[in-house]
């Protein structure tokens, strides 16, 4: 049954009311991605990261039609049906529900966010398909025991049984010891045979004027945003087997590759198994976003996804 619970305490509690002079990742999100649900911080924010990004709207737009390619593939190539997506945004059809129902009616899907407005918009989150459910929990991430906790979670969710564990253009506002344990503790709790979806934000490719005006940008636009290069991702996941990026590959588990600390198998999210005959892809410095899909085998050590060194464009105190 569908399901929305407040939270009781903590961040997500502190951050209940809803401020609109104050900008925030999820309405800048989808102010670049044209949707309504924004106000004038919001957009002065995000107007002001493209100004540094000028491809920030390219990033935003192939990021979703990852995590689009990424369910379905779970749902119609894993057998997942079981979707714990954290960090979902306000609501955008098609949503993480709605693409994995349409492929299994009998998919159960829990979104978590810290934002207050994304609850306000809860109710477009929770429209399931009769055979399966979903439910919103206000939480953070920063707090994953909080979130594995959570009766709505396990009301919807076994988690004995396989998840796809959806971290899409989340981690990288968590500061790198809170990435890390969330990270880390999320895997603990996932059965064998779930599944990571994993997008990050990098200046990877970043010229060093760019990289260099990020700080000022942080501090000026409000924004926690923290890049991190490809070893830092891939440490999140490391000891777990991607799914081959390449679309030629068969979709099996079968397939599975482990990831190394070096993170050759992490790709730009445009490249994520990208749909058959897609034109002009974008480039990986437009995008500036890596994407990998990873599968927790039975007998890995989870927790061992843990990154290595500390965020070379993260400020050197928490900001804002
Ligand atoms: C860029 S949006 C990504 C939305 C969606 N996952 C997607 O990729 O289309 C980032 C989302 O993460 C949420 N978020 C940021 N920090 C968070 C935290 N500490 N705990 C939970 N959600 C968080 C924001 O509120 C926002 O909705």
């Amino acid at each position: 049954m569908p399901s929305v619970t407040p939270p009781a305490d903590g961040p997500a509690a502190a951050a209940y009311q809803i401020d609109t002079t104050v900008a925030h990742p999820a309405r800048r999100y989808n102010y670049w991605l044209s949707g309504k649900d924004n106000f004038a911080a919001d957009r002065e924010s995000a107007d002001a990261i493209a100004k540094v990004f000028p491809h920030v709207r390219i990033a935003a737009i192939e990021n979703r039609r990852f995590l689009h390619r990424a369910v379905a593939y779970l749902a119609r190539h894993a057998g997942i049906r079981q979707f714990l997506d954290i960090g979902v945004g306000l609501p955008l059809e098609p949503n993480t529900h709605e693409i994995a129902q349409d492929i299994a009616p009998d998919c159960r899907v829990v979104y978590v966010d810290n934002d207050p407005l994304v609850m306000a918009h809860a109710r477009a989150l929770l429209t399931s398909h009769p055979e399966g459910a979903t439910a919103y929990v206000e939480a953070d991430l920063r707090d994953p025991a909080a979130i594995l906790d959570d009766p709505g979670v396990h009301h919807t969710l076994d988690l004995s049984q396989p998840v796809g564990l959806l971290l899409v253009a989340v981690l990288h506002f968590l500061a790198d010891d809170e990435a890390t344990h969330a990270v880390s503790e999320l895997l603990a709790a996932l059965a064998p045979g779930s599944y990571v979806v994993l997008s990050h934000g990098t200046t990877d490719y970043a010229s060093d004027d760019t990289a260099a005006r990020i700080p000022s940008l942080q501090k000026k636009n409000e924004i926690r945003f923290r890049p991190r290069s490809r070893e830092q991702v891939a440490g999140f996941v490391a000891g777990l087997h991607a799914v081959d990026p390449d679309p030629a590959a068969p979709g099996t588990v079968a397939h599975l590759v482990p990831i190394d600390r070096a993170g050759s198998q992490l790709v730009s999210v445009a490249q994520w198994r990208p749909d058959p005959g897609e034109p002009n892809l974008p480039r990986d410095e437009d995008v500036a976003c890596y994407g990998v899909v990873a599968g927790v085998p039975d007998g890995a050590t989870p927790g061992d996804g843990v990154m290595p060194a500390a965020s070379p464009a993260a400020p050197a105190e928490p900001e804002l």
